[in-house]
């Protein structure tokens, strides 16, 4: 008796590296509880086929929650034989209640057995990380709308661009997270499909309902082919690359973060329970949140890329790589779970200085502005943006900033320029002329926090 759970044709002992490479339990153990929740609901199938009395199921089932008490109660004991979680709930319910434990495997394979787990155990965790995220967007628009009349420069290629809010720079990280809450929603569309009595490959021979295993774990739907069900891991594929595309979000906004903390921009300053010190430098505040947010990107894309290449190149159905699948899925997860608490703690209590803020506004801003000005006289645009680059030449070269030209000098370019032009130097007129939706005016801002309000109203 090899112990095994597959021991019947064995002779010898698995070596003991061997063993121990095998194993999956010290990770797939998260999946005890998905695991009871998969074996109740197929003894009731099993029970519904006519392959178990219903006294045996009953006492499978309540077989089942005691395995699941132990386990949340910290006293299931582990044996040196448990591969997986499924082999350990098995092994255990087989001493809790007997030979009948036997019966609860029946036409079932643990291919079709650990890919509903791992759906059951994903579908839980979307709407966790989903709350979460939708928290963050919370954080950001609350922020948005408190401080939609702080202006400050906003950056291409991060040189000094147009005068922009400080709200429409935080909804420009929120409007990006809604789509990956969207996205999310969709993957768990897809995860939300039950594999379950599709046994190793071939199917299920002994007329386990699948409708009704569908029904009792509430899936949206059954996988429509037994081979393609136990192997697929498209769904592991799309959370990952969702996880790594939101990632790549955090990671941008982190890094316009920490920009605007340093002393040179002095725009933000992290609270000290987001920051850390340097153990030589005594003035050190560093961003660390901010950067380990950066950093668990790269994290989250390997193990997104990590996943591709263990799928490419498989045979069909199901072949030992996938156990590869559930690590990438609980780390990923937990990443997702802590960095999107700590950018909530983090756009929660940073400081804004609106006066570094407002001081680093320069005229030269409002060189585009200066075109539309000449735009509105009726000048063609691409003869105003002529117009306009001559007078920052001509400001350059005099020395002076782009709003101290004269009246005088801004003619020698063109006529069109009169008095009016000195409304042009002002930063708040300026913002409010980018009135179309989706612009910086204060009209459009509020209505960018009144669509993505709506969303969240909508969850
Ligand atoms: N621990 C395995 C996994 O995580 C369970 C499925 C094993 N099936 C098999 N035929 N060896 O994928």
């Amino acid at each position: 008796e090899s112990g095994k759970l597959w021991g019947g044709r064995f002779v010898g002992a698995v070596d003991p590296i061997m063993e121990k490479f095998n194993s999956s339990i010290a990770y797939d153990r998260h999946l005890w509880e998905v695991d009871v929740q998969g074996s109740k609901a197929y003894s009731r199938g099993l029970e519904k086929a006519g392959l178990l009395t219903k006294a045996e199921m009953d006492q499978i089932l309540r077989g089942l929650d005691k395995v699941a008490e132990e386990w949340a109660q910290g006293t299931f004991k582990l044996n040196p034989n448990d591969e997986d979680i499924h082999t350990a709930n098995e092994r255990r319910l087989k001493e809790l209640i007997g030979e009948t434990a036997g019966k609860l495997h029946t036409g079932r394979s643990r291919n079709d057995q650990v890919v509903t787990d791992l759906r059951l155990w994903m579908r839980q965790n979307c709407s966790k990380l989903s709350a979460l995220l939708w928290e963050l967007i919370r954080t950001m628009v609350d922020r948005a709308e408190a401080e939609r009349d702080v202006l400050f420069p906003g950056y291409t290629h991060l040189q000094r661009a147009q005068p922009i809010r400080w709200s429409h720079w935080i909804l420009s990280h929120a409007v990006a997270l809604t789509r990956d809450s969207e996205r999310l929603l969709e993957v768990q569309k897809r995860v939300n499909v039950l594999p379950l009595g599709s046994g190793a490959i071939a199917g299920n021979p002994l007329g386990v309902d699948r409708e009704l295993l569908r029904a009792e774990l509430n899936f949206g739907a059954i996988t429509l082919n037994s081979m393609d069900a136990t192997s697929e891991r498209d769904f592991v594929a799309e959370f990952l690359f969702w996880a790594s595309l939101c990632m790549t979000h955090l990671s941008r906004m982190a890094e316009d973060l920490i920009l605007y903390g340093t002393k040179e921009f002095s725009f933000v300053q992290l609270s000290d329970a987001y920051s850390t010190g340097s153990s030589l430098m005594p003035q050190k505040k560093n961003p660390d949140s901010l950067e380990l947010i950066r950093s668990k990107a790269g994290r989250v894309f390997g193990r997104c890329a990590g996943l591709l290449m263990t799928l490419k190149g498989l045979p069909s159905t199901y072949n030992k790589d996938l156990q590869e699948d559930k690590e990438a899925v609980f780390e990923v997860s937990d990443t997702m779970s802590a960095v999107l608490q700590v950018a909530t703690g983090v756009i929660s209590t940073l400081q804004i200085h609106r006066d570094n803020m407002a001081r680093a506004l320069s005229p030269d801003m409002l060189a585009t502005d200066l075109a539309y000005y000449l735009v509105r006289k009726g000048m063609p645009f691409r003869q105003a943006h002529e117009a306009s680059g001559k007078a920052v030449f001509m400001a350059e070269t005099k020395g002076v900033a782009l709003n101290q030209l004269s009246l005088k000098d801004l003619q020698t370019i063109s006529p069109l320029f009169s008095g009016d032009v000195s409304r042009v130097w002002d930063y708040g007129h300026s913002v409010e002329q980018y009135a179309a939706l989706g612009g910086t005016a204060r009209s459009s801002v509020d209505w960018q926090i009144g669509q993505v309000r709506a969303l969240l109203r909508a969850q």
